[in-house]
């Protein structure tokens, strides 16, 4: 039984917080389910890790830490509970798993995939290393653990740039985010090319370059185009825009600022300009205008990641009393991607 006091200090922090952005009476229910996770968090002993894209009511009551997919990743890994629960997509969750296979890992919903993630099958690994041979490969976090395991080093979008760089090898392979891809070819001088999902298309061999990339798209950071860009500019020439690397990299050139999603909240956090503009995720918009009410953060248009969405506090909830839906790898697999994934751990 949860005290009413519990609840009522819950109701006093969101409602605090979050009053211009949720109604009150959803402030009421978020409140008393959120008292009561964290109530079954303690007797359970677990952790709740909640990524900088759920929803505020969410964000601001049960995770024990929040943050980017490298910040989480170190705290699954640091972790002494029994119970991680990862409040954010599978692949995340996964990489929790892959860190700390003694550990019942946790996610709330089944239906959490990620654009990124179904983009690339481990095949499609082998078939580009066959392609180009003793080329190493660099994969975005957001992949399966077939796919990490695949690989040679992982990266997320805070280290991207110095995980290619610490190869030091004439030519990396990078999958599987086309714009990422591009983006850290612009920042590291590198000719990118992208071969054809078909492994028996070869690619042209006399084309100089030095990073191999895969169509593979977030259906959220796609939306985002130079025209917005402009257009805003127009309006307000005085404003901050930050953009995640998963936007094309026009529009990251285009934009003042581009890093992973806690980067982007610590820069809000110090600018003096007068107005700033995300293009990343709406809920982590609700989130970065909560906590910095004296800025003031334009909207473009409310672009929510769909599979975050489906991370509700009920179904947080349900997770954790039937302890549902629990991460199970293959052994082999998680071994081998957790050698991908600690590489980039050593590698910051
Ligand atoms: P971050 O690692 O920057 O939090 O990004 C994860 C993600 O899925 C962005 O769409
Ligand atoms: Fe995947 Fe894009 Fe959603 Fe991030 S925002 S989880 S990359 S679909």
């Amino acid at each position: 039984m949860i005290s009413q006091s519990t609840t009522a200090a819950m109701y006093d922090k969101l409602s605090g917080l979050l009053s211009k952005t949720v109604p009150d009476f959803e402030l009421r229910i978020k409140a008393e389910l959120a008292a009561e996770i964290n109530q079954l968090k303690v007797e359970k002993n677990a952790v709740i890790l909640g990524h900088n894209y759920m929803e505020p009511a969410l964000f601001y009551s049960i995770p024990d830490f929040v943050g980017d997919s490298l910040e989480l990743s170190r705290k699954a890994a640091q972790t002494d509970k029994d119970i991680i629960v990862f409040c954010g997509v599978k692949f995340m969750a996964e990489t929790a798993k892959i860190l700390n296979p003694t550990k019942k890992v946790l996610v709330p919903s089944e239906k959490a995939g990620c654009s990124l993630a179904s983009s690339i099958t481990a095949e499609d690994v082998r078939n580009l290393k066959a392609k180009f041979p003793g080329v190493p490969v660099v994969t975005y976090i957001n992949t399966y653990a077939d796919v990490k395991a695949e690989s040679d080093i992982c990266c997320t979008s805070g280290n991207a740039v110095a995980v290619v760089n610490s190869l030091n090898t004439d030519k990396v392979i990078f999958i599987p985010d086309e714009y990422l891809a591009g983006n850290v070819a612009r920042e590291t001088g590198k000719q990118i090319i992208y071969p054809s999902r078909d492994p028996k298309q070869n690619f042209p061999g006399e084309l100089d370059y030095q990073m191999i990339g895969w169509p593979g798209r977030c259906e959220v950071h796609e939306k985002f185009t130079v025209e917005d860009i402009v257009n805003i500019r127009k309006q307000f020439p005085d404003v901050l825009i930050l953009a995640h690397p998963e936007c094309s990299p026009e529009v990251v050139e285009a934009s003042d600022f581009s890093a992973s999603t806690t980067a982007m909240i610590r820069y809000v956090e110090k600018t003096r300009a007068p107005h700033y503009l995300l293009l990343t995720e709406c809920s982590m918009g609700d989130n970065v205008a909560a906590a910095n009410p004296d800025k003031e953060m334009l909207r473009l248009c409310n672009v929510r990641c769909p599979h975050m969405n489906e991370i509700t506090l009920e179904d947080t909830l349900e997770s954790l009393r039937k302890e549902q839906f629990e991460i199970v790898l293959d052994e082999d697999i998680r071994q081998r991607a957790y050698v991908a994934v600690e590489r980039m751990l050593h590698i910051g």
